[in-house]
């Protein structure tokens, strides 16, 4: 199924919109919170809202793809997760297994690249070795990457990263003084994506909880009250709207930033940004 023919008359009109704003973000990331409350509110089990989190899932994959974003990455398990009751961990890597089976096929149709962060050899084997398969046959695509944080955070990927630095100094590969923020970039899992110009988190809380702490250092921030299986394409495109009316100043005044407009050096950054 070509998910790009599928869209609606009334997604076009949003998705045109949205294209027309001319500064669509390279990559969204997205804390999923909520599953748990959305069923509580409703007198669902937890189960029942982790099954809706993933109908979630599909469909703001799909709007994505229909975007044309480059890259989506999802939170979907942090290092802290595993301190959840068995119960509720096992249940999650069964739901992450079969929707990884379920839809392998369209993700590869729709030319996107899986592609997975955090530490994976933690995971259950079958769902390792099942992410190991579909990264490595969909690696070819050149549409969405679609990013899944499993078995992740952040300051464990730095410490990686600083451990895997100072090994390469120790080798006399490296010296300190080569140490910059390019360099050290390369060293983390998310080195071959740009970092996040916009966090969507659902379900209102305004924290990170350990997700992508070196490269949100600039993205921009957009909560939403709504809980994770209740946030829709909808949803998603206003995020995406509500982004593209902000001024990104990276620590620049407004006066530059207006000034610095037509000029050669904010046009460089604009290319560099958007990547054209
Ligand atoms: C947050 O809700 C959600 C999670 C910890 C897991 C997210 C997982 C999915 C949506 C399903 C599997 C993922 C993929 C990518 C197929 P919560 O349980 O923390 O909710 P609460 O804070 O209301 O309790």
């Amino acid at each position: 199924m070509n998910w790009i023919e599928e869209t609606s008359s009334d997604d076009k009109a949003v998705i045109d919109e949205i294209k027309s704003q001319g500064k669509l973000p390279k990559h969204i990331a997205v804390i999923m919170d909520g599953n748990g409350r959305w069923a509580n509110e409703q007198g669902f089990t937890r189960t029942k809202g982790h099954l809706e989190g993933i109908e979630s899932v599909r469909d703001i994959v799909k709007a994505s793809v229909q975007i044309d974003l480059k890259h989506l990455t999802l939170y979907a398990f942090s290092i802290e997760n595993w301190k959840r009751p068995a119960s509720e961990v096992s249940i999650l890597m069964k739901l992450l297994e079969t929707y990884l089976k379920k839809e392998f096929k369209e993700i590869n149709e729709n030319n996107i690249r899986l592609n997975a962060i955090g530490r994976l050899n933690s995971l259950p084997t079958s769902v390792n070795k099942l992410l190991h398969k579909i990264t490595n046959h969909t690696k070819n695509n050149s549409g969405l990457t679609l990013t899944l944080a499993l078995s992740y955070s952040g300051r464990w990927d730095i410490v990686r990263a600083v451990q895997m630095l100072s090994l390469d100094v120790r080798r006399g590969k490296l010296s300190p003084e080569d140490i910059s923020d390019e360099l050290f970039s390369k060293y983390l899992q998310t080195s071959n994506m740009p970092d996040p110009d916009l966090l969507i988190r659902t379900s209102g809380e305004m924290r990170l909880s350990n997700f992508m702490l070196w490269e949100m250092a600039y993205s921009e921030i957009y909560i939403t009250e709504k809980y994770w299986p209740s946030f829709r394409r909808d949803d998603f495109f206003q995020a995406i709207l509500n982004f593209q009316r902000r001024e990104r100043r990276f620590g620049m005044t407004s006066a530059q930033i207006s000034k610095e407009k037509n000029s050669s050096s904010y046009f460089q950054r604009v290319v560099n940004a958007i990547n054209i």
